[in-house]
């Protein structure tokens, strides 16, 4: 069987500077795979590439058996690969339901959006109290939620979600990767950024460590926990 994603020998520069150096992985359906790495790592240049906001500079990319080179981004969400992006980058005159609305903007049928649009509020309870008012008004982690109940609405077969923690208080942190384990457990396919290794590895299925633009260790969430490596590099420990 072939995997939901793989990515083989993908190549990103940004004019002279090789930001993605050659790396290969897989998502193989209903996984959580997460890129791990400190920052410069190359994981969001990864990312966008992947939802056809970059152009590779070389490479091969299938997803769902098809090739996406040359593919442009709005086709990429239509083949079922949503991107919630660093930073969230949630409309903040909009109000929350609005929001929700845009990420079903390739979406025709009217009770099914309706439909997912109440899923996301089953997800993140908050976000249906507040569906009248403007996102800006959500704190970090509400905003995050939105991202991802955003990114959700447009079906997805795989999810990706770039630093879904970053910046939020340990709580909201918790929060939001109780959420991720929750879409896990309900067969959502998740390619996860973080640069929380910790929360990361205990929910993922398959780990890769970046650094400088190259994939330098993979395996199970589990193996990496307990590499020693990992362990000094990137858990704080000594
Ligand atoms: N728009 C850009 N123009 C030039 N260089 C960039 C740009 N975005 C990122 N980079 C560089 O690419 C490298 C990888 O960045 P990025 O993918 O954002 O890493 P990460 O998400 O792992 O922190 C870094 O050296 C960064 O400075
Ligand atoms: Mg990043």
């Amino acid at each position: 069987m072939t995997a939901l994603l793989e990515v083989e020998d993908l190549r990103v520069a940004y004019g002279k500077i090789e930001a993605v150096k050659g790396i290969s992985f897989s998502v193989e359906a209903g996984q959580v795979v997460t890129l791990i790495g400190t920052n410069g790592a190359g994981k969001t240049t990864t990312l966008r590439t992947l939802s056809g906001l970059l152009k590779p500079a070389s490479g091969k990319v299938v997803f769902d058996g098809k090739p996406l080179s040359g593919v442009p981004a709005h086709k990429i969400v239509a083949l079922g690969l949503a991107h919630s992006p660093e930073g969230r980058h949630i409309f903040p005159r909009l109000t929350i339901a609005e929001n929700l609305q845009l990420g079903a903007f390739l979406r025709k049928d009217k009770a099914g959006i309706e439909r997912d649009i109440q899923r996301a509020y089953d997800l993140f309870p908050i976000l249906g109290e507040r569906r009248k008012q403007a996102a800006g008004t959500l704190s970090g982690g509400e905003q995050q939620m939105l991202a991802m109940g955003r990114a959700l609405m447009s079906q997805p077969k795989l999810l990706m979600l770039d630093e879904p923690s970053m910046g939020l208080s340990p709580i909201m942190m918790q929060k939001i990767m109780a959420t991720i384990s929750e879409l896990k457990s309900t067969g959502t396919t998740i390619l996860l950024v973080e640069q929380n290794a910790q929360a990361a590895l205990s929910l993922a299925d398959q780990g890769h460590v970046m650094e400088v633009g190259n994939i330098v260790l993979s395996g199970s969430g589990q193996d990496l926990l307990h590499d020693e490596s990992v362990r000094k590099a990137y858990l704080g420990e000594d």
